[in-house]
């Protein structure tokens, strides 16, 4: 599945108020570690799944569903570890020093625009990466047996751009749309709707 970074960005929805350069810096920093983790589990479903088919047998299946389902709920503690993060960095008020420029300098809207772009292009791939690995273990395992891993984490997706948000002080519209097709896709093939589940 293929999604346009460019269609997110288009409707990005930036309105920004005023994101200081050390928060911006700090949110994009939390969400490149995410992005790496993610990009690790997702890699170990992955590799789990390589050995199977659909047409795999029922107990080839059922023995890869634990490790599939640590692989996810590994995914769903990190998303929670970067939100505590990313909330306890909203918390905390700023330490600079009285002469740093950026103190007292409003970042320009360009700054702030860029920021705000940044931060959507790297949920963008998380969630993205997230949902078409889930779509891909659904596919051989089935979604009944996967639902209690995915919830958590389905829940903690929407709370990462809260998050992020209320750092930055932006509204991430477009990555809210497009998370919340993935959610409708994810539910459809954990449902059985899609394809000859
Ligand atoms: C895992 O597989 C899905 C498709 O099933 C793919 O979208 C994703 O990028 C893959 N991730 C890694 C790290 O291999």
């Amino acid at each position: 599945m293929r999604f346009s970074l460019f269609g997110v960005l288009a409707l990005s929805g930036l309105s920004i108020a005023t994101p200081t350069i050390a928060k911006r810096a700090d949110a994009v920093s939390v969400l490149t570690d995410l992005k790496a983790q993610v990009f690790t589990f997702t890699g170990a479903i992955n590799a789990t799944l390589a050995t199977l088919s659909p047409d795999s047998s029922a107990a080839d299946k059922a023995a890869a569903v634990p490790e599939v389902g640590a692989q996810i709920t590994s995914i769903t503690s990190a998303v929670n570890s970067a939100i505590a993060e990313l909330n306890s960095l909203a918390a905390t008020p700023e330490k600079r020093s009285p002469l740093s420029i950026d103190a007292i300098e409003a970042p320009t809207w360009e700054k702030r625009q860029e920021a705000a772009i940044i931060v959507a292009v790297l949920l963008a791939a998380i969630f993205v990466e997230i949902i078409a690995t889930l779509l891909g273990a659904i596919a051989i395992l089935g979604g009944a047996v996967l639902i209690v891993f995915t919830t958590p984490l389905t829940a903690a997706l929407p709370l990462l751009i809260l998050a992020v948000e209320a750092l930055l002080n932006v509204v991430l519209g477009g990555v809210t749309v497009l998370l919340d097709t993935l959610l409708t896709t994810l539910a459809l093939a954990l449902a059985g709707a899609l394809g000859g589940l």
